[in-house]
Formats: structure tokens, sequence, C-alpha cells
């Protein structure tokens, strides 16, 4: 089976709009989130226009802030600490990657974790990892609503993580050993390092695959009934698209989907949910619901 991420991602954000609705009938400003870019990089002005577009369909205020990408760490610093003081801001995100000069770690740790509704922070990292209540990182977090929504079974199943990166390997491969549903999975995370893959691959019950390499998971490294989750996202030179490119994921798609039990498509697999989780945190920051 297809899963539908466009699908699920539609059905939750109306969820948040009836949630905004009533925090709004009952005298209260909606969620504010508020997207940092730096500069002009061609998938990030997407995601972001994406991430503006979902705030609207949830009723929330979103705010824009550019910056040209030659600007230096002590500003983007500055406007930071400005975000996290003020009161009219719930939550607020810095889009990644960020030009040379600036050091990504020191602007995600300036974030006041209160409002990282990206759960970079490794305050939210850490609490995630102990199971305390936090903002979780958005792209695993989608993968953990589509895997409930789907109703998939994660309980005592090997699950390989290929690709071990802080924003999406390494919190997913959190996320599906948590005693919890989705989790209480056995998990193995490969990565450049790994001998083996293959196998490890064809031992496993859910194969979650982040690494962006097109084509790296082909049929032969798939188990019968297989739960495919593709995180993948690279962009493919395309003329005959209107924007000059195309998005393909990790998995050789049409050679795995009729092996595999359910297999995320790209596009509107897991992409349409990390805006989602993004809407969710936003929601949870803006009604103080963790914090
Ligand atoms: N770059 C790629 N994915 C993300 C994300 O989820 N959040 C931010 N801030 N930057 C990204």
């Amino acid at each position: 089976m297809i899963i539908d991420g466009k699908k699920i991602s539609d059905i939750i954000k109306q969820e948040i709009a009836e949630e905004v609705k009533q925090i709004v009938s009952s005298g209260n400003r909606p969620p504010h989130l508020v997207a940092v870019l730096v500069g002009h990089d061609g998938a990030s002005e997407t995601y972001v226009a994406h991430k503006i577009r979902a705030c609207e369909q949830c009723g929330f205020k979103s705010t824009l802030l550019r910056f040209e990408s030659n600007i230096d760490e002590a500003e983007l610093l500055n406007a930071i600490y400005g975000l996290n003081k003020d009161s009219e801001v719930d939550g607020f995100i810095v889009q990644l990657p960020l030009p040379d000069q600036i050091d990504e770690q020191k602007i995600i740790e300036a974030i006041d974790y209160k409002k990282d509704v990206d759960g970079f922070h490794p305050i939210n990292v850490g609490r995630m990892s102990i199971g305390l209540p936090c903002f979780k990182s958005a792209t695993p977090a989608g993968i953990m609503m589509l895997l409930e929504r789907y109703n998939i079974k994660t309980e005592g199943k090997r699950c390989a993580v290929l690709g071990r990166s802080n924003i999406v390997g390494k919190p997913v491969a959190t996320l599906m050993i948590q005693k919890a549903y989705p989790g209480n999975s056995t998990v193995t995370i490969c990565h450049s390092a790994t001998k083996d893959i293959k196998d490890i691959c064809i031992d496993s019950d859910i194969i979650i695959s982040a690494v962006g390499i097109p084509q790296f998971v082909t049929a032969d490294m798939v188990k019968d009934g297989a739960v495919i989750i593709d995180v993948g996202t690279t962009r493919i030179k395309d003329d005959t698209r209107k924007n000059g490119y195309r998005l393909v994921g990790d998995v050789d798609f049409e050679n795995v989907k009729d092996k595999c039990s359910f297999i995320t498509p790209v596009p509107g697999g897991v992409g349409p949910m990390t805006i989602v989780s993004l809407m969710r945190n936003t929601l949870l920051a803006a009604t103080h619901a963790i914090y």
C-alpha cells in the first residue's frame, strides 16, 4: 500500500485549524510561527514557502524573516535573541543549511528551547532521548504520525535506519526504540562506514532511509512485506518540469513497491508530514502544552 502523506497531512492540518478556531473564539490570538531564511537556496526557499502556506491553512500567523547570505553570525544571533524575547512569537525556526561563515550549532543553541519548534536544541534532543515531554524533531515526529495513522505494527520489529544525521537518522532511531507506540522496535542505524547494509536491510521489517542518494535502496535489499519509509529528497534536473527539477527519494520505488506492505512515495510521503509536525509543535508552543 502506498502511504498517502499528503492526505494524512491535510487531515491533521484540518484538526489543527479546528483547535485554532477555538483558541481564537475564546479571545486569544492565533499561534505565531516565525521562519528565518538566510540567502536564497532553492530548496530552502521551497521548504519555507510550504511552511508559510501551511500556517495559513492552520489559521496561524506567520512571519518570514529574511537575511542576505553574507550576514555575519553576530547579527543573526541578535535576531534570534530578539525572537526569544518577543512574547508575540510562539515558536521559530532557522532554515538550514546556513552559509559557511555561520556556526550552525551555535545558532541552534541560541534558540530558546521553549520556542524551538524544530526540536533541534540539545535540551529538546536530550529530553526526547529520555522520553520527557519536548518538541520532537519535525521529520521523525511526522514519520511516527504516519506509522500511527496507518496502524503499522512496530513492536518487536527489526528496523533499519539508514543515515545518522542529527535531524533525521539519530532522532528517528531514538523514537523507534522508545517503549511506546509507534516504537518498541529493535533498531540498527546504518551509515557510511557500515558494512553489509544490504544484509541488515533484508533482515529488517521496517526500513527508514535518510541518506539522500537516489536509488540507494533497491528491491534486492527489501524483505517481502517490509515497511519502507523514504526520507530522501534529492533534486534531479528535469527540463520537462516547470521548475526545472523533480524530487526523488532514496528508494527504487518502481521495483520496491510491489514487494513491500507499505511504502511512502517521494514527493507526497514524509515531506508533507514534516511540515505538519512543525505546525503541531507551534500549536503546542502557543498553548504551553509542553513548557
Ligand atoms: N533543512 C532541512 N530540513 C529542515 C528542517 O526540518 N528544519 C530546518 N530549520 N531546516 C531544515
